[in-house]
């Protein structure tokens, strides 16, 4: 029988893990269907109890169901508990495991496709919503240099600073003025085509800026052009965090490169 798996949002038309996961199966030759299930705000549990009930092997979660799917999962990987949200889960015999592949995506699409070692860099974050910390855990394992996390309300990126300890620094936008190696921009501005307060003064030649939003020329890769840094969209973590999670389910890791070219044509 056909495995089945699905990504549960709201909303949830616009996602293209349907079409990854239906590629990623073709390539590895995998018998599995993933369709795309629209939960109501508050009916999340519900909607996920009735796919395991169906016979659903696994599934995505997006926004707004993460942190739910957090408080839900029977067992958790250690990555998804240092994020406090899950984006994968998987039924087992016992219960549903969660995890969260977002974070090893990110740095994939960094390390791997863009080709950009983070040990030693100047790493600055933008955001301290569930985006952002969802991220830290993997950045920081790269060992970069500094890891400084920006955020309109300074009060939330300190807290999110203090639970990682070490040598993460919070501060405000203004505080931030200096040039940074990588900028990332975890904050939810892109979706609303606004830019976060940023000093042009974080950008240089040398600066790679990464927006987590794809499919749109942000006006954060705007700014980060005009003040000579290169830009990256968040297709490549989409397509990466997907491969991730697809490698939890079924032990096979697909090719990226291919999909992630056909997204971009
Ligand atoms: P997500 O789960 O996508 O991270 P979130 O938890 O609501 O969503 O967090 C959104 C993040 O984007 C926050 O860091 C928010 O800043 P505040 O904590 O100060 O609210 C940030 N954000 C949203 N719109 C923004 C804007 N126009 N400029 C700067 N930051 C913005």
């Amino acid at each position: 029988m056909t495995d089945r798996y699905a990504v549960f949002g709201h909303p949830v038309a616009h996602s293209r893990s349907p079409y990854i996961h239906a590629a990623f199966a073709r390539q590895t030759g995998q018998d599995m269907a993933y369709e795309a299930i629209l939960a109501p705000w508050d009916g999340f549990a519900a909607a996920l109890a009735a796919f395991v009930a169906a016979g659903g092997c696994g599934a995505n979660v997006t926004v707004p169901f993460k942190e739910e799917a957090h408080q839900i999962a029977s067992r958790l990987t250690g990555r998804a508990e240092r994020a406090g949200a899950v984006n994968t889960l998987r039924m087992e015999a016992d219960g549903l495991l969660g995890d969260n592949t977002d974070g090893a995506g990110l740095v994939a699409d960094l390390t791997h496709n863009l080709d950009y070692p983070l040990d030693g860099k100047r790493i600055l974050l933008l955001g301290a919503g569930g985006a952002a910390r969802g991220v830290m855990a993997p950045l920081l394992d790269q060992h970069p240099a500094a890891l400084v996390i920006a955020n309109r309300t300074v009060d939330r990126a300190q807290a999110l600073a203090d639970a990682f300890g070490g040598c993460v620094v919070a501060c405000a936008y203004t505080e931030a003025d200096d040039s940074f190696d990588l900028i990332i921009n975890a904050t939810s501005a892109s979706l609303a085509g606004e830019l976060p307060p940023i000093s042009p003064r974080c950008f240089g030649s040398h600066t790679l800026a990464y927006d987590m939003m794809y499919g749109q020329f942000t006006p954060f890769m705007h700014l980060a052009r005009e003040h000579g840094a290169v830009t990256a969209d968040g297709l490549g973590m989409l397509v990466e965090q997907a491969a991730e999670a697809f490698f939890v389910w079924r032990g096979i890791r697909p090719d990226t490169a291919p999909v992630i070219a056909a997204l971009r044509a």
